[in-house]
């Protein structure tokens, strides 16, 4: 035997972590658990079994919450969460702190325990889950510590519910729990039924923390709970897992004022151009697709490789397919562990079991070994169209497609209904940047992939969710501004005599694409002043009209791509143009309101307009200081098309302080003006058209907020709904939201002083963008 033969027939022999410590800590803790409320565990309850998915095992029994459960953690959050913020960032900072501090020390335990009850590879939960989990609590305690001088109009949300789900247990938990303490929050935290045993080690740690009670309360079962949580009184639910259940949240919770961040599912594209290293975007693919059995929302689980080089890339991918071992999550050698749960592994079968013989199924030779387990599995050569290439299957399986030209794989990883993460391998730097900030994604790793770390944001656009999870841009998911803000109250049209004819001074049009539109339905409605008289007739525009604009938005694309300076001289162009025919906008204004304040309304929106456009180029990305060589840069993208109800109260401040911001970032804008005095806005468009703002950048509608807010709403190809209408209309547009899962910006009743301080500044801009992370790792 020579030694290459020794080198390629040597197999790994087994090297198992050793269970008995974590299964010793089961036994200690009695072998079944309550739950965590108000720093004690409740005595155990009815409930189910928690199981070893790799061997089948009980680990413990779990008790399933009741409504008493959970409202018993929601007042004992609620009674703790007054002191905890009034501790102040650097007191919490010290708590946090040792909460790090803590979950070090008990690393080995929790590993194992990951590992033995959710199946993932011990390497992984080792060196991935565990040391990101006590990363999170170190960085969070760092930004507890600068919360009073860093972020001075920031206040805690309150009580926040936190639901996640089986496949990051621990981690998840950090991801959601280190930021919403740090800002002064207190939380109420379901597991995953398949897998809570790791969170309930937490609690054994807070505890250990001498964390004041209450702070931290954790509940364990099934949806049902979840649900539950959801209708409870939380300031927030912050949800990790299905595009289904979260979209039910999303309906759930519209309109009830409580803040909403999902991190959902994905099909994120693996992007392989013919001059990568190939060796190195296979590897990366083993970690794309194959870590943690591709139960991983950014799964790199859709590979796109350029023609040229995609046999020679598939073969290789095959026989590294073939090397991979599978087996006992426990042994250090194991690349590919249990699947969660048996039910999870028959939905994976099942979906490429329905495949319906399109493409080629490759399995890894491999033998799988008794428990539940899946084999790594390729499909390639399918058409983009197909169920496997466009749903989530959330296990071991990759899919794979070709394409020709970069513009090509653009087009081809964009054509998805998710947006969490892609990859792109290309030893050609200006094509990898050229291409990450095409993607439409919250992540993009560059000749790299699942690099995540607590300085770096992580969330999706889409279906994928919104809100992010890391970095400073992760803190507005568990703050609010401070102060309370008085109630909305609804502003009335003034009535007339409709009857009577009277003379019409002019008929005022809609502003689409650029140009003047007549309204699709035909009518119109007379405005009058506040004795009655006529001042005019606005159009009424109907859901037609909304699908014109929101075409004529989107065609407007070139403007996200214009650069800010660009965008800055254009705004700094309309707030000189308003300026010039201030006298006569201000005159328009007292008609309309029968107030006296149009001369200083004009002023205060010639001054915001110029303030945006100081904005438009410095409200910059930021280079992120995480543990890697490398940069990872947080970019601001616009968000694409914003469909947004104007405030009625100021007919022309309202839609500039709305419309600026919006359009500084890049963005193209579907405005509904003030209802009650809508004739400011269709003078306003004439400004426009002597400005050089490009056909479609600014649309401008009149008519019912309240009819017109749904259709926007629920339109697929708007990215965005603001509504500060006076009427409340947060549940419509939050509900309609749903189907895309857009982002949205109420006012859930509250008013703005849109003349102050709270009618502009860096919360509009963060409303108008979204944060992408783009990992670019150096490396020669
Ligand atoms: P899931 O979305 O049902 O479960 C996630 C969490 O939500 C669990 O804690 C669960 O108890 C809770 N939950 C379930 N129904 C709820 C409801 N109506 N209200 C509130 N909370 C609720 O995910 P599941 O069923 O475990 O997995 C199904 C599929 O979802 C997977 O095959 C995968 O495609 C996707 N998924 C995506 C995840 C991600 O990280 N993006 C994580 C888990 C699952």
């Amino acid at each position: 035997m020579t030694i290459k033969d020794i080198f390629e027939t040597m197999d790994y022999g087994p090297a198992p972590e050793a269970s008995g410590d974590a299964l010793a800590w089961i036994v200690d803790q009695g072998g079944k658990f309550g739950h965590f409320i108000d720093g004690a565990f409740t005595a155990p309850g009815a409930g189910f079994d928690s199981k070893n998915p790799a061997t089948g095992e009980v680990l413990a029994t779990l008790s399933q919450a009741s409504q008493g459960d959970i409202d018993a953690a929601v007042s004992a959050a609620r009674k703790a969460q007054p002191a905890w913020e009034k501790l102040e960032g650097k007191g919490r900072a010290r708590y946090l702190y040792a909460l790090a501090r803590l979950l070090q020390k008990h690393a080995r335990l929790l590993a194992v325990l990951e590992t033995l009850d959710n199946g993932k590879p011990i390497r992984e939960s080792r060196d991935i889950d565990i040391p990101l989990a006590q990363r999170h609590f170190y960085y969070h305690a760092g930004m507890a510590q600068l919360m009073e001088a860093e972020l001075p109009e920031a206040q805690a949300l309150g009580v926040c519910g936190q639901i996640i789900p089986w496949n990051f247990p621990l981690l998840m938990l950090a991801w959601k729990v280190a930021p919403a303490l740090a800002m002064g929050n207190t939380v109420v935290l379901k597991p995953a039924e398949w897998t809570s045993l790791t969170a309930l080690c937490f609690a054994d740690i807070c505890r250990q923390a001498g964390l004041p009670r209450g702070v931290v309360n954790i509940v364990t079962g099934d949806g049902a709970v979840g649900e539950m949580i959801v209708n409870s009184e939380v300031d927030k639910i912050a949800f990790t897992g299905s595009t289904e259940v979260g979209r039910k949240i999303r309906e759930a919770t519209a309109g009830s004022g409580k803040s909403l961040t999902l991190e959902l599912g994905g099909k994120s594209p693996y992007i392989v151009f013919e001059d990568a290293d190939i060796d190195s975007a296979v590897e990366g693919l083993v970690d794309a697709i194959w870590f943690n059995q591709g139960q991983v929302c950014c799964a790199g689980s859709r590979l796109l490789v350029q023609e040229g080089i995609a046999e020679a890339f598939h073969a290789k991918l095959r026989a590294r397919m073939d090397k991979l071992r599978i087996g006992n999550p426990l042994d250090k050698c194991i690349d590919v562990g249990a699947i969660v749960d048996p039910e999870q592994r028959n939905r994976v079968a099942a979906l490429v079991d329905a495949h319906g013989g399109e493409g080629e199924v490759y399995t890894a030779k491999c033998d799988l070994p008794d428990g539940c387990f899946y084999p790594p599995t390729l499909v390639s050569g399918l058409s983009p169209a197909s169920a496997l290439m466009q749903d989530e299957i959330f296990g071991p399986v990759l899919v794979s497609s070709t394409f020709r030209t970069p513009s090509e794989a653009i087009m081809l990883a964009n054509n998805t209904r998710y947006g969490l993460a892609a990859s792109v391998w290309s030893e050609n730097i200006n094509v990898a940047l050229d291409i990450a900030p095409k993607l439409v994604a919250g992540v993009v790793w560059v000749n790299g992939t699942n690099m995540f770390d607590a300085a770096a944001g992580f969330g999706g656009v889409r279906e994928s969710g919104f809100g992010r999870e890391g970095g400073w841009e992760g803190l507005a998911a568990y703050t609010k501004p401070k102060g309370k803000g008085k109630a909305l109250k609804p502003v009335a049209e003034f009535p007339g005599d409709n009857a009577e004819p009277q003379p019409v001074d002019r008929t005022a049009k809609l502003y689409i694409g650029g140009k003047q539109a007549r309204p699709d339905g035909g009518y119109a409605r007379n405005i009058f002043d506040k004795s009655g008289k006529l001042i005019g007739q606005a159009p009424i525009a109907n859901r037609k009209d909304v699908r014109n604009a929101v075409e004529a938005a989107r065609a407007a694309k070139g403007w996200s791509g214009a650069t800010a300076h660009n965008r800055a001289q254009v705004l700094y162009y309309i707030g000189e143009n308003l300026s010039a025919r201030g006298d006569e906008f201000a005159a328009q204004i007292n008609r309309l309101t029968g107030g006296k304040t149009g001369a200083a309304e004009v002023e205060a929106a010639v001054d915001r307009l110029f303030t945006y456009a100081a904005w438009a180029d410095k409200f910059d990305g930021q280079v992120r200081s995480v543990p890697m060589r490398g940069v990872a840069l947080a970019m601001r993208e616009a968000c694409g098309v914003i469909g947004a109800l104007c405030p009625d109260e100021l007919p022309l401040l309202g839609l500039i302080s709305v419309m600026a911001p919006a359009i500084a970032m890049g963005n193209r804008v579907v405005l509904v003006a003030s209802g009650p005095f809508p004739l400011v806005a269709t003078d306003f468009y004439q400004v426009l058209e002597t400005s050089d703002v490009p056909g479609g950048v600014v649309n401008i509608l009149t008519g019912s907020h309240a009819e017109l807010a749904s259709t926007l709403a629920t339109h697929m190809d708007v990215e965005a709904v603001w509504s500060f209408s006076s009427t409340d209309l947060s549940e419509v547009v939050e509900k309609g939201g749903a189907g895309n899962l857009k982002r949205t910006w109420v006012n859930h009743g509250i008013a703005r002083d849109w003349m102050g301080e709270a009618g502009e500044g860096r919360t509009f801009l963060d409303q108008a963008t979204e944060v992408k992370t783009v990992w670019v790792p150096y490396g020669a």
